[in-house]
């Protein structure tokens, strides 16, 4: 008779080489994407305090940041311009010289095609409300009309040679009214992420600093509301008929079920974003002496990619980047 236990999981997990040959996920730098803050009018990097590491970046750093994303052999950055004026309907973000679209098209010259280009396309960062599109007469965020913006903000970032257009601004149709407009216009081959399923998050609290929201009040008629799982996936179905070809889940680490239920679904790339608040949380409990900085790094980024992101944005990029092409593991 067999002594008991009779089955022994714990036999694969008995040393490091057999414990790597086992492992079911890993990450490689070209699965990561690392969000950028471009300010304008500054002339050297400015920390932001609510996340130690980052900083917003004037636009003459670009071409570097390029360089070191270029030689760590990461998939992308995603652009996000900080402008220094604002008004009710975000112009700074259809302006060829708004400080967003001179940002892609100094990293699309910096790039020669060696990494992808990506921008977000919302009106947060440009309006003087601060909300993600344009305002009706009653305050209220007026879908269609910002779905015109939005259309023409495309067509900027795709003269200005952006690869991939990131839409964050959850309007609906706004793949659709992006798509038609990229296409009539010759830009055919511009990348569409769609941030599909896109929270209304307390975790976006940091990034409201870094980009120096003015919003008062909410987002949550237009972002998703965290109760939801099913309808998430339903943003995403929606987003994929309407042509995006890429999806997205934010944030990242509270909705790793949602994730996991658009990536056994999802016919396109599924992706997901690690949020400043995701990133504050680690840094700041780090510094306090009470987490593992690296490891809680890794584990929170195995786990969005154990969910199913085929991709992820982390402000961690290029830093985990390094360790990967050192060949550290990151559990
Ligand atoms: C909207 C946008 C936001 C983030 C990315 N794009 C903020 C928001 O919806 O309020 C958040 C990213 C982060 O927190 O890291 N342009």
């Amino acid at each position: 008779m067999t002594a008991f236990p009779v089955r022994r999981l714990r036999r694969l997990r008995q040393n490091p080489v057999l414990r790597r040959l086992v492992a079911e996920h890993d990450l490689t730098p070209r699965r990561l994407v690392l969000p950028v803050f471009v300010k304008e009018g500054i002339d050297a990097p400015q920390p932001i305090a609510s996340m130690p590491g980052v900083s917003q970046h004037p636009l003459d750093a670009v071409p570097a940041l390029v360089e070191e994303a270029v030689a760590a052999g990461i998939g992308g950055l995603m652009l996000f311009g900080v402008p220094e004026t604002r008004d009710a309907v975000g112009s700074g973000a259809t302006d060829p010289e708004g400080i967003l679209n001179r940002a892609i098209a100094v990293a699309a010259r910096a790039s020669r095609g060696r990494i992808t280009v990506q921008a977000d396309l919302c009106l947060d960062e440009f309006t003087d409300h601060g909300h993600c599109g344009v305002l009706a007469a009653d305050g209220s965020v007026d879908n269609d009309a910002t779905l015109e913006v939005y259309a023409r903000m495309a067509l900027a970032q795709a003269d200005a040679g952006a690869d991939i257009l990131g839409l964050s601004g959850m309007m609906d149709g706004q793949v659709a009214a992006c798509r038609r407009a990229l296409d009539a216009a010759g830009h055919s081959d511009v990348v569409i992420l769609a941030y599909s399923a896109k929270y209304a998050s307390a975790f976006y609290g940091p990034f409201r600093d870094a980009v120096e929201s003015t919003l008062t009040g909410d987002r949550r008629t237009y972002q998703l509301d965290a109760a939801n799982g099913r309808e998430g996936v339903q943003e995403a179905l929606v987003d994929i008929d309407e042509g995006a070809d890429i999806v997205m889940v934010k944030p990242a680490g509270p909705y790793l079920d949602v994730l996991a239920e658009v990536a056994a679904v999802s016919a396109v790339p599924v992706w997901a974003y690690q949020v400043s608040g995701e990133y504050a949380m680690i840094e700041h409990a780090a510094a306090a002496g009470v987490i593992d900085r690296d490891r809680a790094i890794g584990e929170s980024l195995l786990g969005i990619r154990r969910a199913g992101a085929e991709a992820i944005l982390t402000y961690w990029a290029l830093e985990v980047a390094g360790w990967l092409n050192a060949g550290r593991s990151l559990a």
